[in-house]
């Protein structure tokens, strides 16, 4: 792996040299200019990985040379030097672009910190970028972050089942990504002008599951005021979610099985059956086959639903997606709550990785709403992470000794792969095993180091 290329601009000679020297000493690759000419032929000659510039040079302003820099090189991070004094301007930079700002004389640890959380979350950003790029190609699919061979299977499976009319089974434990992906389904199939109607089979009381579904004539019983469509007419020609199937009450059951099977139903208080055209997709948090076997679930419901089964793995056992989706996640809240929040630091990160996620996406989700409001930095750290949490519930069974030793070697694994960018020559020196060994051990753990490698 070549090592990360960082641009300095400085009009201090001594500085420069003196940063150069640093950054070499580092292990990067520095690019010193002393003029704003210099420094933008160095961009157009190949994109660094990341500038640092001095606010005040001979010609021209730090901030202006950020943005012709950023014109030729967008999303490059930019840090930006000032004297003591110039605070506020080094504000506004950040404002215009910066990804952070030092002041002079600066501390050199604090520097490499620094440095090091531009390149991660630029690392990280392409990555988000080209995964956004390749799946918006298929625009239906473009809020789905996928990076991992698992969760790639599913985009694939799932848009080439999209235009068909078959049923689909979406399983997956509670916040996978269930009705995100029944939804998908749905924009990217021929029914996409009519209606997507979701209904949660385990929110509606028992008695009133019948008529809410299949609607009712008007005095077929007491409340029954006027006639009500129900929600299967409401999707007609479009689709219809059935999140939760496994609660559906067992009588209901029976009436949805002539439904799937006639493509036609009766009002509660009808004789008159109603014809209806949909495509109907359903999920579940259970393992309805064990529902079937304890006589909870019809069986013939079972097969008639189960016709493209789509499993939606946890989070836990998708580790390489937690980054993505975070960074998804901090630009999503940080612009709904109109707030400046560019990523989180290597050590908030590291805390992300390290948690099992009993509650999947939507966990992580609300981990990161929670701390993007409370965010003061333009950077989350790790101590607005899962800080007001218990971590008990992971751990209310101890396991054993292989599991909990499986367990670290697939997170470390990951973390190794996360810091070299999947080089797995760079990954056997830090690691101290043969290349080979690591090998065999990245797929004992089924970690691809293809899926951490830098796109840019
Ligand atoms: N791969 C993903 N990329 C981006 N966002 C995701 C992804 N997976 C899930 N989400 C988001 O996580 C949240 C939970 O997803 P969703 O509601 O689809 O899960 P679910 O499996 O239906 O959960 P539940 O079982 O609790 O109903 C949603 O806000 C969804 O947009
Ligand atoms: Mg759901």
């Amino acid at each position: 792996m070549t090592e990360p290329n960082i641009l300095v601009v400085d009009d201090d000679r001594n500085l420069l040299e003196l940063l150069s020297i640093r950054l070499g000493a580092a292990g990067y690759e520095p690019v010193a200019c002393d003029n704003d000419a210099c420094a933008i032929k160095a961009v157009q000659n190949g994109a660094p990985d990341l500038a640092i510039v001095d606010l005040q040079l001979e010609n021209t302003d730090g901030i202006t040379l950020m943005q012709l820099i950023q014109a030729e090189c967008p999303d490059l991070p930019v840090i930006i030097l000032t004297a003591h004094g110039s605070i506020e301007s080094a504000v506004d930079a950040m404002k215009k672009g910066a990804f952070n700002y030092l002041t002079k004389p600066f501390d050199p640890k604090e520097l490499l910190i620094q440095i090091e959380r531009a390149i991660e979350n630029r690392r990280i950003k392409t990555e988000l970028k080209r995964l956004k790029d390749l799946i918006g190609k298929q625009e239906e699919f473009s809020n789905i972050i996928a990076k991992s061979e698992e969760m790639r299977r599913v985009l694939n499976k799932v848009s080439a089942i999209a235009k068909t009319d078959s049923t689909v089974y979406i399983q997956g434990e509670s916040g996978t990504g269930k009705e995100l992906i029944a939804k998908a389904i749905h924009m990217a199939s021929s029914r996409k002008e009519r209606p997507f109607v979701a209904v949660n089979c385990a929110a509606i009381p028992e008695g009133l599951i019948e008529s809410e579904m299949f609607g009712h004539e008007k005095g077929s019983f007491t409340g029954a005021v006027r006639n009500s469509k129900g929600l299967f007419m409401q999707a007609h020609e479009g689709t219809i979610f059935l999140d939760e199937i496994g609660d559906m009450p067992m009588l209901t059951q029976a009436k949805l099985l002539r439904v799937l099977q006639e493509r036609k139903f009766y009002p509660v208080g009808s004789e008159k059956a109603q014809e209806v055209d949909l495509r109907v997709v359903v999920a579940t948090n259970k393992n309805l086959e064990e529902e079937v076997k304890s006589a909870r679930f019809r069986e013939d419901l079972f097969y008639r639903i189960h016709v493209i089964p789509v499993h939606l793995p946890p989070l836990r056992e998708r580790k390489e997606d937690i980054p993505l989706i975070a960074q998804h996640f901090v630009e999503s809240f940080s612009s709904q709550m109109k707030k400046n929040i560019a990523s989180l630091t290597p050590k908030a990160l590291h805390k992300l990785l390290n948690h099992d996620w009993p509650g999947n996406v939507r966990e992580l989700e609300n981990t990161i709403e929670y701390a993007v409001a409370m965010a003061q930095d333009r950077i989350i750290d790790a101590d607005l992470i899962l800080s007001t949490r218990s971590f008990s519930s992971d751990n209310l069974q101890p396991s054993t000794l292989k599991q909990a030793r499986d367990k670290f070697e697939s997170e470390y694994l990951t973390q190794l792969m996360l810091f070299t960018s999947g080089n797995v020559s760079r990954a056997a020196d830090l690691s101290g095993r043969y290349r080979a060994d690591l090998y065999g051990l990245l797929k004992k753990h089924n970690i691809n180091p293809e899926t951490f490698k830098k796109s840019c």
